[in-house]
């Protein structure tokens, strides 16, 4: 038996997601864990996740996983629901020694919140395809019979945000088609279940005014992150506030640009090729 390898609080926490999407719940750990220094790695070389396989997903989660726990991080934090979905049990086993924290659909709250029962899921392919999602709606099905889920994949909506067109006629035009159905159902509430969903808050509203209230679950997650490193003895109290660190698997300045525009942040960025070691 291996020794686990013990953290210090005052190591960083590791975020990652495919691209930009991450940067949603990157913001509640900001605003939550104002004094952990962050990492925040943005695979954008190989972004959008949704539609490629559980295998391909699971290989590049675990290269960025890699290359996080390389700058010596005490949590994994996989911003991302099609990473979770597909290699977050392949994370946690390549790592024990490590927190490991993911996201998933906010199906839960959105059957408390939900007056009409019928709910819409907005995610990616992958991640409705996982058999963890799958047993998470078996799951609640049991528990809430007269609930219905309207599960719709939000093809291209991910590539959009990263291509930085959020507020684009194209996109708006695009989420008409996958919400009008939904709530032509009766669908009063929508679970944003891709990490760049947040992002497209303005064009929902747009299309659905009050008629859907969103379910995003990034402030869960940082509060749950906030409890488990509590739990562990690795809250950081010391460390000054600071920006979070950036790398991008293929533009840094891109990057830089989307934190700009979706963050409201000026930041520089880094290329994940250069850096070996830590940069904290
Ligand atoms: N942001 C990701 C998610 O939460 C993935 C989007 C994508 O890369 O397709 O699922």
């Amino acid at each position: 038996m291996t020794t686990p390898k013990a953290m210090s609080s005052t190591q960083a926490i590791g975020v990652f997601d495919s691209g930009v999407g991450g940067l949603s719940v990157l913001r509640e750990i900001s605003a939550q864990l104002p004094n952990e220094p962050l990492i925040y790695l943005a695979d954008t070389a190989c972004t959008p996740y949704g539609e490629k396989s559980k295998e391909i997903v699971q290989a590049l989660s675990l290269i960025a996983c890699h290359w996080l726990v390389k700058q010596n991080v005490k949590a994994l934090v996989i911003a991302c629901n099609t990473a979770t979905a597909s290699a977050i049990d392949a994370i946690r086993t390549c790592y024990p020694d490590h927190l490991v924290i993911g996201v998933e659909p906010g199906l839960k709250p959105a059957l408390t919140r939900s007056k009409t029962g019928v709910i819409g899921v907005l995610a990616t392919q992958n991640t409705l395809n996982s058999i963890k999602f799958k047993r998470l709606v078996k799951t609640l099905r049991y528990q809430s019979p007269k609930t219905r889920f309207i599960f719709q994949a939000g093809e291209g909506l991910a590539l959009l945000v990263e291509q930085g067109k959020a507020h684009s006629k194209a996109c708006e035009s695009l989420l008409s088609t996958y919400l009008l159905p939904m709530m032509e159902q009766g669908a009063d509430t929508l679970v944003l279940g891709c990490t760049h969903y947040p992002f497209l808050v303005d064009a929902i509203h747009h299309i659905a005014g009050s008629r859907l209230q969103l379910i995003d679950t990034s402030e869960a997650v940082a509060q749950h992150l906030k409890h488990k490193l509590t739990e562990r003895g690795l809250l950081n109290t010391t460390a000054l506030p600071s920006t979070p660190y950036f790398v991008s698997s293929s533009s840094p300045t891109h990057l830089a640009e989307m934190v700009k525009k979706l963050l409201y942040l000026s930041v520089q960025a880094h290329a994940m090729q250069s850096l070996s070691d830590p940069p904290l």
